[in-house]
């Protein structure tokens, strides 16, 4: 394993019900280091832009008008094989089949509305981190 860095968005249902702190310590707890973190608010277009890959998904005009309907939390998490243990401490995508004591079985709405995003691979982890922050942005 290698230290490695993993884009995560807090997503608008997790800012809604005042998640965000409780969501960072499980992050934290689970040996991943929140070593840049910024809340904003996507626009329709930067939303589209980020999720571009799912254009052509059914879900996606949902997805994009579900991810502005309120502020979001995007940071970079570091730590040992950083991308899969933020994903195994999401859990699955649909909460219905997310483990338990996972955040998403804890915290998820919904499919849509599924509390956290983390990147799901090294590369596209690259691509995410650079889409929301700048190397300067970065503190390890
Ligand atoms: P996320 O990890 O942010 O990546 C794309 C998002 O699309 C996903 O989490 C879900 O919140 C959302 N989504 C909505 N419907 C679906 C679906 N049927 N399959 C996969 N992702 C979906």
């Amino acid at each position: 394993m290698a230290v490695e860095r993993t884009l995560s968005i807090l997503k608008p249902d997790a800012t809604r019900r005042n998640l965000t702190g409780q969501i960072n310590a499980r992050l934290e707890a689970a040996g991943l280091r929140i070593v840049a973190q910024k809340r904003l608010w996507l626009t329709r277009a930067q939303a589209e832009a980020f999720y571009a890959v799912h254009a052509q998904r059914p879900f996606y005009n949902d997805l994009c008008t579900f991810m502005t309907s309120g502020p979001v939390v995007a940071q970079v998490l570091e730590g040992e094989d950083a991308v899969t243990r933020n994903r195994d401490v999401m859990g699955a995508t649909n909460p219905a089949n997310a483990a338990a004591g996972t955040i998403r079985k804890d915290f998820a709405e919904s499919i849509e509305a599924n509390s956290a995003h983390g990147s799901d691979s090294a590369e596209n982890a690259a691509v995410e981190i650079a889409f929301f922050f700048s190397g300067l942005e970065i503190v390890g």
